[in-house]
């Protein structure tokens, strides 16, 4: 089981969790971390390697840090240029059809926030759901996200240990097929 690992975070650097997911995610020999805003800093995304390294992958993660209930803006282009009509859906777009597809989130938010009655108003699997749409137009599977929320107060051994379970999450071949 392949799988790709697209991370879109405008500013790892200054990053604590998906910077510490991707370098544990770096360790796994089945996955390929690709990282969005480094390849294309200036927003101008080379369609057709996009397409093949999809191709070449079983499995395909969205990791990212939580942006006004959204992904950062890189992802939401990337999917409107290389998701095209007649390749990833539409006649004849079967090129991700069988595929799996998991969500890597983190949210500043703590998770009661993300509750009819919390301060954010909904829940983070209806925040989600564009994301779940696109899978389903795509013929993927979508598999039971990571998210880690309330992130800022996350100690070192919370962070080691998130890391870990992200690992363990997007590389779980049983995960979660049903
Ligand atoms: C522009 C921007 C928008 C954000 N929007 C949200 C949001 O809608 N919900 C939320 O819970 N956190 C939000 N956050 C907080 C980030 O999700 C949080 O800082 C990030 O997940 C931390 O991950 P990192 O350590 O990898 O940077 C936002 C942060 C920024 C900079």
């Amino acid at each position: 089981m392949s799988t790709l690992v697209i991370l879109a975070h405008p500013n790892l650097e200054t990053s604590r969790v998906n910077k510490a997911w991707k370098e544990a995610l770096e360790q796994h020999h089945e996955v390929t971390v690709h990282d969005l805003y480094a390849t294309y800093p200036d927003f101008k995304i080379d369609v057709t390697r996009e397409q093949q390294l999809l191709v070449s992958h079983d499995r395909i993660v969205f990791q990212f840090p939580f942006y006004w209930y959204s992904s950062p803006a890189l992802l939401k282009e990337w999917q409107d240029v290389v998701l095209s009509y007649g390749w990833a859906y539409g006649q004849s777009g079967t090129q991700l059809h069988g595929k799996e597809f998991v969500l890597a989130v983190s949210t500043g938010g703590p998770a009661d926030a993300y509750r009819p009655d919390g301060y954010n108003r909904f829940m983070m699997e209806e925040l989600l759901s564009p994301f779940r749409a696109m899978a389903n137009l795509t013929g993927m599977t979508y598999l039971p996200p990571y998210i880690e929320s309330g992130v800022r107060t996350l100690t070192a051994e919370q962070l080691e240990l998130s890391a870990r379970h992200l690992v363990e999450h997007v590389t779980e071949v049983h995960l979660i097929r049903k």
